[in-house]
């Protein structure tokens, strides 16, 4: 069987009272539709195609590190039902299932689709529906059954008083047949409180018909709780938070902390410690034995064995192990610090390679950079990266000692176990095993206080 999904993504998310659209917000660092798309994976659809409309180019661009997406335009919002008719054209000459899901439920579970379309298929459905038993089920749309069959979906807004007691809630999650939907869907009216096309009115007209209609029921009701506000995304975001510190703990990552954030996409080996606050976020790796500390945030960073950061900023970059990073710096834009290294503290890295066993323990800036092994930087050290129009390169090579307070204009290369003494300011090409000295020299006044004085 042909397998398809479609994504709503279209509503502008009124009550999130923002500028962008309402899948695009983000928990744990990942867009609501970002959970959904990653969740259908695993099932092997043939190809997802994603109904936008509320910033659509936003919406696109966004979108556009996911592979196998198709996007379609629904101009004006006027409800879900319309939404699915802008399809029509699209799945013309299409066969097979089409799931359907709300882009605003991101804990959907990649387990229950699949469960769904099992169903769906073992009992030759022509639509199966998604439900729980909610135990508030208010604003949401109730499934009416006749002798257990479903027979229709009635919104809150057209529920009456009897209705409104209904438990069962329609999930957005549907499957159907993809030739039955397209050929019946322009019988969807807009008579109806809302005065939108909804895509529920589709369950009465495949009653109607005698179609099949199955319905897959579900437990857990945070799985499919559909986000329409911010106090509902906190909400979620925090279900999530804990089920993933939960797993993390249960898996051998000491996690001591009371607001510990970590992304959908982290990956943290056992015996890793994290104490304090920090936030994980990205396609971050971290191996066992190091320590996150305090109010870390990490994004997007490679983190190998026993490295310690403290207190700092890290993103996209690489930390080698038995490195200690802070507290308080400051590691970005593809920095790779190797093994063994001490950045400390006011220390700032930027897309500089480091070797092993190099320090820089304090109130340092190192950008564009490529650093040899065992160099030492002294406090105050700056690679002075940028002439106000382009960026130059500092080649620092193994051994070299900076000594404090020295500004190193690029382009520099600096030689192989040469110093630099204190408050020197070089550029070009400094050679192997020298001195370099660059500094005004010292002057001596001889009691030239105290001479001051008398003359007074
Ligand atoms: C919808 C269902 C309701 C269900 C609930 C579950 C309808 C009529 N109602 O209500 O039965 O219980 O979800 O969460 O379908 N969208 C478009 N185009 C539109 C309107 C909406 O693409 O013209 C998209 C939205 O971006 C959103 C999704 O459809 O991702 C659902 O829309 P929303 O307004 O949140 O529907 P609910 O009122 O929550
Ligand atoms: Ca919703």
């Amino acid at each position: 069987m042909n397998k398809h999904v479609a994504i709503l993504a279209a509503g502008k998310g009124t009550r999130m009272y923002s500028n962008k659209p309402k899948v695009m917000h983000e928990l744990l660092g990942k867009s609501m539709i970002k959970y959904i798309i990653k969740a259908t994976k695993k099932s092997d659809f043939e190809e997802t195609t994603i109904i936008g409309g509320f910033q659509f180019e936003m919406l696109k661009e966004h979108l556009k590190d996911q592979k196998n997406l198709t996007f379609v335009e629904q101009k004006e919002q006027l409800g879900t039902g319309h939404a699915i008719k802008q399809l029509k054209q699209h799945f013309k000459n299409k066969q097979g299932a089409l799931l359907i899901l709300a882009g605003d439920m991101p804990l959907i579970k990649e387990k229950t689709i699949r469960e769904m379309m099992k169903i769906h298929k073992n009992k030759k459905n022509d639509l199966t529906l998604l439900t729980v038993e909610k135990q508030n089920p208010e604003n949401y749309g109730r499934i009416i059954r006749h002798n257990h069959r479903i027979v229709g979906i009635v919104e809150e807004k057209d529920c009456t008083i009897e209705q409104k007691r209904i438990k069962e809630i329609n999930t957005s999650v549907y499957i159907f047949d993809i030739e039955k939907l397209f050929a019946k869907i322009d019988e969807i009216n807009n008579n109806n409180a809302q005065n939108e096309y909804y895509l529920t009115d589709m369950i009465s007209i495949f009653n109607k018909l005698h179609y099949k209609i199955g319905s897959y029921t579900i437990t857990d009701e945070s799985e499919v709780e559909g986000i329409n506000d911010r106090p509902t995304l906190i909400k979620l975001t925090k279900i999530l938070q804990t089920k993933i510190n939960n797993e993390y703990m249960n898996n051998g990552v000491t996690i001591l902390g009371s607001d510990v954030l970590i992304g959908p996409d982290v990956k943290i080996a056992s015996d890793v410690e994290i104490i304090g606050n920090p936030i994980i976020l990205g396609k971050t790796t971290i191996g066992s034995g190091s320590k996150i500390i305090g109010d870390t945030i990490i994004k997007n960073c490679k983190i190998e064995e026993n490295v310690v950061i403290d207190a700092s900023r890290v993103s996209d970059s690489k930390i080698s192990n038995n490195t200690q990073i802070g507290p308080f710096a400051l590691i970005r834009a593809n920095a790779k610090i190797g093994e063994n290294n001490t950045i400390g503290s006011f220390v700032e890295v930027k897309n500089t390679k480091t070797s092993n066993n190099v320090k820089a323990k304090h109130l340092t800036y190192i950008g564009d950079s490529e650093v040899g092994q065992s160099v030492n930087f002294g406090c105050g050290t700056i690679t002075v990266n940028y002439d106000g129009k382009n960026k130059h390169k500092t080649k620092i090579k193994d051994k070299a000692f900076i000594g404090s307070n020295v500004s190193i204009i690029a382009p520099a290369t600096v030689g192989q176990n040469t110093m630099i003494a204190a408050g020197s300011t070089v550029y070009g090409e400094l050679p192997d095993n020298s001195l370099i000295i660059a500094r005004e020299k010292q002057t001596i006044k001889k009691d030239y206080m105290i001479n001051k004085k008398e003359k007074k």
